[in-house]
């Protein structure tokens, strides 16, 4: 269902009677194409305080194919060193850095701002860059123009472990991320021969891959050189041979809460698997006194213990190869909570908690990293059958005023896919546009 709203806004008279009314006024994203695959604008590189990191911040940003500056008229980011404040005295260096140069930000542009972990031992420390996260949360809600904020918590001394996150969130890829909070630990990144296919010799499954984000998800992934498998229930064969074929990718027609999925899915992949996706979902939604337990159940077993079944099965058998990464798809419900939801919430929670307790486990014994997507509203078939007005405050309660597309989710997934992105474990990304809910 398209967007007629965002349509609208974006004409001259629209946008003044939508002003007028003091209704939303929703940029149009910028998102990744091949014409436009980066920002268009410098990088303003500031600094809050004596940072240690100043240099290989410095070359990190220059990889990234930005022209990185001290000084910009209209700059399309700014990066802000915050790693060395640590003290509740030392946050007017954040205010010094950004206030005078936040209004010169590019329509579309993208504040990212430099932590480190709030520390254990040190509650002044912990004051100083818990106070990072309120600050960025804040930015993002008034930045307005289709601009974004986020919070990097980097390891002491291993910014360059970041350097994959610092691509992904200063390009077009992460448009409809904003608001986020993400550590990255001090794991090396594997090396990256050519950033414009960083997927390339990768074998990737994504299930639920017929239709909507997960064929979305193949999509990119294919995009940035992965050999993917399609799977979907043998319901779907139609559309999922139509999504394989454009991509030249194998179709894999298969309920995943079959017994034997994950056998059929090592037999898919005889050289192992680098990838795995866990995108298949359903709803069933009814207030939890009308629910019979069958919605429950069903819910349940697609969306939650069917991708811990085959994460454990594949992960045992060794089909996921070293180095490999596993995505999972939760949902803001699973964090906000939703009416008439109790079932697909509480499937979409418990992803959060298999990737919070499994990925250091899976990454000191099989070398793969687990993370998840959280998507928000996003326009897909599922959200079209959502009643007129639920749909459209779904749409608009959200820093940028408009839903996501699927691509919004398959870029972030393919930042978490990427080999580079070893230090990326155990983080639940929100793709929501930073929505109101469960903020
Ligand atoms: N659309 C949104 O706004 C939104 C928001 C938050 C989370 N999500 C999650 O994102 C994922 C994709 O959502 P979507 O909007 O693309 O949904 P969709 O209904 O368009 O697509 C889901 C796909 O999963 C497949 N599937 C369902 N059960 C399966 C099973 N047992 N085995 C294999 N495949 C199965 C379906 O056939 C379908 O092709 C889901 O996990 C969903 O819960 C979506």
């Amino acid at each position: 269902m398209a967007d007629r709203y965002l349509h609208l806004t974006g004409t001259a008279p629209g946008k003044f009677l939508t002003r007028k009314l003091g209704l939303p006024q929703p940029t149009r994203l910028r998102r990744w194409t091949l014409e436009t695959p980066a920002l268009t604008g410098p990088v303003l590189h500031l600094t809050a305080g004596d940072s240690a990191v100043t240099r290989e911040l410095a070359a990190i940003l220059t990889a990234t194919g930005l022209e990185v500056t001290a000084r910009a008229d209209r700059p399309a980011a700014l990066v802000l060193d915050a790693t060395a404040v640590d003290t509740a005295a030392g946050l007017a260096a954040v205010h010094a850095a950004l206030h005078p140069v936040v209004r010169s930000l590019a329509p579309g542009g993208r504040v990212v701002v430099l932590g480190v972990r709030p520390s254990p031992d040190d509650h002044h420390q912990a004051a100083a860059q818990q106070a990072l996260e309120g600050f960025v949360r804040s930015l993002g809600k008034e930045i307005g123009k289709g601009a974004t904020a986020q919070l990097v918590r980097v390891a002491p001394g291993a910014v360059a472990s970041a350097e994959s996150t610092l691509r992904f969130l200063l390009s077009p890829r992460s448009a409809y991320v904003s608001g986020q909070v993400i550590e990255v630990t001090d794991a090396a990144p594997d090396e990256v021969a050519d950033w414009a296919a960083p997927l390339a010799g990768r074998t990737a499954l994504v299930t639920g891959a017929a239709r909507g984000i997960g064929a979305s998800v193949a999509s990119v992934l294919a995009r940035d050189g992965a050999r993917v498998v399609c799977l979907d229930i043998p319901q779907a064969q139609e559309d999922l041979v139509r999504t394989a074929d454009r991509l030249g990718a194998t179709a894999l027609p298969l309920d995943i809460t079959a017994e034997d999925a994950a056998e059929r899915i090592a037999a898919a992949v005889p050289d192992g698997l680098d990838i795995l996706v866990h995108n298949a979902g359903i709803t069933r939604d009814r207030r939890l006194a009308n629910m019979p337990a069958e919605r429950w159940t069903s819910v349940i077993d697609v969306n939650l213990d069917s991708v811990l079944r085959t994460t454990d099965a594949l992960l045992k058998a060794g089909t996921l190869n070293r180095g490999g990464r596993i995505v999972a798809t939760a949902s803001i419900a699973g964090i906000a909570g939703n009416n008439g939801q109790t079932n697909y919430a509480a499937s979409k929670a418990g992803i959060i908690g298999l990737v919070r307790s499994l990925a250091p486990r899976a990454a000191a014994g099989h070398g793969v990293t687990v993370n998840a997507v959280a998507p928000g509203f996003i326009e897909t078939k599922m959200t079209a059958a959502v009643p007129l007005f639920i749909r459209e405050a779904g749409r608009r309660m959200n820093s940028l005023s408009q839903g996501g597309l699927p691509v919004d989710v398959a870029e972030t997934t393919a930042w978490f896919a990427q080999p580079a992105s070893t230090a990326v474990n155990g983080q639940v990304v929100r793709v929501c546009g930073q929505s109101l809910l469960g903020a």
